[in-house]
């Protein structure tokens, strides 16, 4: 299988090693106007994975990711992948009136795709073939850290997705953090219905945005006497002043994938991705 990388495509390296394929890299450009500028000047073949991960620009590369698409299909490839490791949209889970159906929009736009690998993507949505990191970053830190008597915790709700799936490797007990969320900067943290005093917590998430739920947590956790604070998220979409906010709110490390590259990128998912292809 050919893979080509997007322009935020960089983890297509380490696919192509578990692969034996060295990645294909097209002609990208931002012209000086603004618009982006794809070409593709070789034979594609017949299965074609284009790998594009959505951050820090995620509606840039979706359009990217379509012109791409397209070149190919008309190129005759007959089976065309994208290879999302972050997918965006997937967290618009309740529809106020009046809001966009954002998450439609882009399964629209990427309809030119055969197939969607994601890593941890949760907007349900049966064109995305959604993997799931949570068993390699439990494995990470069970050999890392020597973790006592460990609880594990979701962000929310819906983190039982994922959670069974991240406990089970390190046969902790499991609960789910009760959090109000006023706004996309804004989170309250109401209750955690577990006993976390003198205990070692890990927060297992999907994603880190603003960094509002793990901060939130980690307050309240500290407040409830727990010990070590971690936290183990697939997509860190860090900058760098929620990471210094994260590490000043007392959580002693945060752990997560290549899906984004970011400082605390330690657990690849490259492996388990060539796996799909
Ligand atoms: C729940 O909505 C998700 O699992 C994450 O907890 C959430 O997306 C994190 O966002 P933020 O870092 O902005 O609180």
């Amino acid at each position: 299988m050919k893979l080509i990388p997007g322009t935020n495509g960089e983890i297509a390296v380490k696919i192509g090693r578990f692969l034996g394929e060295s990645p294909d890299f097209i002609q990208i450009e931002k012209l000086p106007y603004g618009e982006k500028y794809v070409r593709i000047p070789f034979d594609v073949g017949r299965e074609v994975a284009v790998v594009n991960t959505f951050f820090p620009n995620p509606d840039e590369i979706l359009f990217e990711s379509r012109l791409i698409g397209e070149i190919l299909r008309e190129r005759g490839a007959e089976e065309i992948v994208l290879v999302a490791p972050y997918l965006a949209y997937s967290r618009r889970r309740t529809a106020i009136y009046g809001e966009a159906k954002s998450l439609e929009t882009v399964m629209d736009i990427l309809g030119v795709f055969d197939r969607i690998v994601a890593v941890d993507f949760y907007g349900h949505v049966s064109s995305v073939e959604c993997i799931s990191a949570m068993p390699l970053l439990a494995e990470y830190i069970e050999e890392e850290f020597d973790l006592k008597d460990p609880v594990v915790l979701g962000p929310d709700e819906f983190s039982t997705n994922w959670l069974d799936a991240f406990s089970e490797k390190l046969g902790a007990e499991t609960a789910v953090i009760k959090k109000i969320r006023i706004d996309a900067k804004n989170v309250v943290v109401s209750k955690i219905e577990a006993d976390v005093r003198g205990r070692d917590v890990v927060i297992a998430d999907d994603i880190i945005a603003t960094g509002a739920t793990v901060i939130q947590s980690a307050k309240k956790l500290r407040s409830m006497g727990a010990k070590r604070i971690f936290v183990a998220v697939t997509h860190a979409l860090l900058d760098k002043e929620v990471y210094a906010s994260i590490l000043k709110s007392g959580i002693e490390e945060v752990i997560a994938t290549d899906t984004v590259l970011s400082p605390v990128s330690r657990v690849s998912v490259a492996e388990m991705i060539a796996g799909l292809l």
